[in-house]
């Protein structure tokens, strides 16, 4: 299977990242609660600059200023702080917006989170320039002439802003709407849209880790000590302001207004915005059969409803007169077809029925839990040599085909997360040495938690759990990107090794 080149450059620079801050701490794996951990330092230091600060056009420039001079070791650092946090989450942000778009994470069901995803960005980009407006510096004087240009390109305003500023210059009523839409409406606007990028999806997490958390804030602190936010000189709408230092995150569409008029801006800019949104749907991506119920097999304990990644399953009264009390269903919109819940249900246990077909709770068309069981069954069987090893592994990351070989199997799953722990267990008594799953790396699953259940569920943490019986040793988890071959390879030859030692301290032991 070959990996297009966007996906392996990203793949590289996460692995060259897990290298240098342990998977745990990988930036990379937390860009979306990097992005919110810098919205509260944002949020923190506005407020307190909002109590210095002078709302109006003679005051503003001045409190800045007194500020980042005066009290420079207490509101200096805040003021810093709150630029540089702002740039950092513009990079968080655009990197996410990367990294799914490498991983391929924007498309099918998942449109939604992109879809909303797009605003949302814009919005934070606007509310940097409200932001750097307020100063009233002559970067703030550059940005609302450009800003007046630019909205005066549009039919609502035709004119009105320049003439405006050529009339009445800039005036504190503006300038209050300016600071009214920097400090509640946009925040507000923002937070309705973060809410609808994370609603299609559960147990969302916006805490980053503490120590990537602790780690990011000393920085930036660091950085804000070292090079403190500073004001350019103060406007004057009199004179042409010169040469200005541009914050490219936030402003990079100002300079452009030097070369293109106005209208072409906003063609790109809108051209760029409808493109991006459109992404998920170029070319349109073949819907996944999705989970499927089977009430006489559910006993409505739930556990699916609690694993699903994707809030696809809810829990109601039941409906077929059983006498459990409950069932799931499951939305075929919100469904993202990871077969997760098929691992959870209880019922999906192979030693239910021997000889007929495996009926479960809920289970995937596409690749039901029977066969899954044929699937290990068959595998086994073909397998010859000292040390018989199945392998299961998720289809988003490496093919566990490529490492099949007389003594190896590899049987691929939608995801590590639905495999039933009940199946290790079988692989083992029908004649496997050991079984090895390969899910996607470690906080990097494809389908959000498949990785992190199935280790929960191996770790007794999380039902349906692996029971005792299947012996801790025969098993092990791996996490692997499509380009992992060699770590595989390396991680089942260190298996192979260590079954080796369980087969020779058997043969040692029944032969005393
Ligand atoms: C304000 C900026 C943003 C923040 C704070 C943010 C935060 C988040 C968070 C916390 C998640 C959930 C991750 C998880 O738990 O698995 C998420 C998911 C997602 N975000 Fe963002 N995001 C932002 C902007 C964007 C942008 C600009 C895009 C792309 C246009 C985007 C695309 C996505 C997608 C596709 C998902 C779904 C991932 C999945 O289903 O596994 N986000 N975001
Ligand atoms: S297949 Fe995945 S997304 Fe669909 S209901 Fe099951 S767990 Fe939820
Ligand atoms: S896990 Fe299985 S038995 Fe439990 S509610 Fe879901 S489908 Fe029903």
């Amino acid at each position: 299977m070959r990996v297009n080149p966007v996906k392996r450059a990203y793949l590289a620079l996460e692995s060259w990242f897990n290298l240098s801050f342990g998977t745990d701490w990988n930036p990379l794996y937390h860009l979306g609660t990097l992005s919110f951990f810098l919205f509260w330092i944002i949020l923190v230091t506005g407020i307190y600059l909002f109590i210095p600060f002078h709302a109006s056009l003679e005051g503003a420039y001045a409190s800045v200023e007194w500020m980042t001079h005066e009290q420079w070791y207490l509101a200096g650092v805040m003021r810093s702080l709150h630029r540089y946090a702002s740039d950092a989450v513009v990079v968080t942000i655009l990197l996410h917006l990367f990294k799914e778009f490498a991983s391929g994470r924007y498309r099918g069901f998942r449109w939604f989170s992109w879809f909303t995803g797009v605003p949302t960005l814009w919005m934070v980009v606007t509310l940097g320039i409200t932001g750097y407006w307020l100063v009233w510096d002559e970067l703030a004087q550059y940005i609302a002439i450009g800003s007046a240009r630019l909205l005066d390109a549009l039919p609502i305003f035709s004119g009105a802003m320049t003439r405006n500023f050529v009339s009445g210059g800039m005036n504190d009523r503006f300038f209050i709407l300016i600071e009214f839409l920097h400090l509640l409406g946009q925040p507000l606007l923002l937070v309705f849209l973060l809410w609808l990028h994370v609603k299609r999806l559960s147990n969302v997490n916006i805490h980053p880790p503490r120590g990537l958390a602790v780690g990011t804030l000393l920085a930036l602190v660091a950085l804000s000590l070292w090079a403190p936010a500073v004001s350019q000189g103060p406007a004057d709408l009199e004179s042409v302001p010169r040469a200005l230092q541009i914050d490219w995150f936030y402003l990079n569409v100002y300079p452009l207004l030097e070369v293109w008029p106005p209208q072409q801006i906003w063609m790109l800019t809108t051209g760029i915005t409808v493109l991006l949104m459109l992404l998920p749907w170029l070319p349109p991506k073949k819907k996944e059969p999705v989970a499927v119920v089977d009430l006489e097999h559910c006993n409505g304990c739930g556990i699916c409803f609690e694993d699903c990644p994707f809030d696809a399953i809810t829990v109601q009264a039941r409906t077929d007169g059983a006498r459990y009390e409950q069932e799931v269903v499951v939305d075929p919109d919100l469904c993202g077809s990871c077969g997760i819940c098929a691992g959870a249900c209880p019922a999906s246990n192979p030693f239910r029925s021997a000889r007929d077909t495996l009926e479960t709770g809920i289970d995937m068309p596409q690749q039901p839990v029977d066969d899954m069981r044929r699937q290990t069954r068959e595998a086994v069987a073909a397998l010859s040599g000292d040390e018989k090893i199945v392998v299961y592994g998720c289809a988003h990351g490496l093919d566990v085909d490529r490492v099949a070989r007389a003594d190896t199997a590899g049987v691929r799953l939608i995801c590590s997360g639905m495999l039933p722990p009940t199946l290790v267990e079988y692989a083992l008594k029908q004649g496997a040495d050991g079984v090895m799953v390969v899910g996607c790396r470690e906080n990097d699953c494809y389908y959000r938690f498949g990785n992190r259940w199935l280790k929960a569920r191996f770790a007794g943490e999380r039902k349906p759990t692996l029971r005792a019986r299947a012996e801790r040793q025969r098993v092990c988890v791996h996490g692997a990107a499509e380009t992992d071959l060699r770590a595989v390879e390396r991680d089942l030859e260190r298996f192979r090794a260590r079954l080796a030692l369980l087969r020779a301290e058997r043969e040692e032991w029944v032969a005393s």
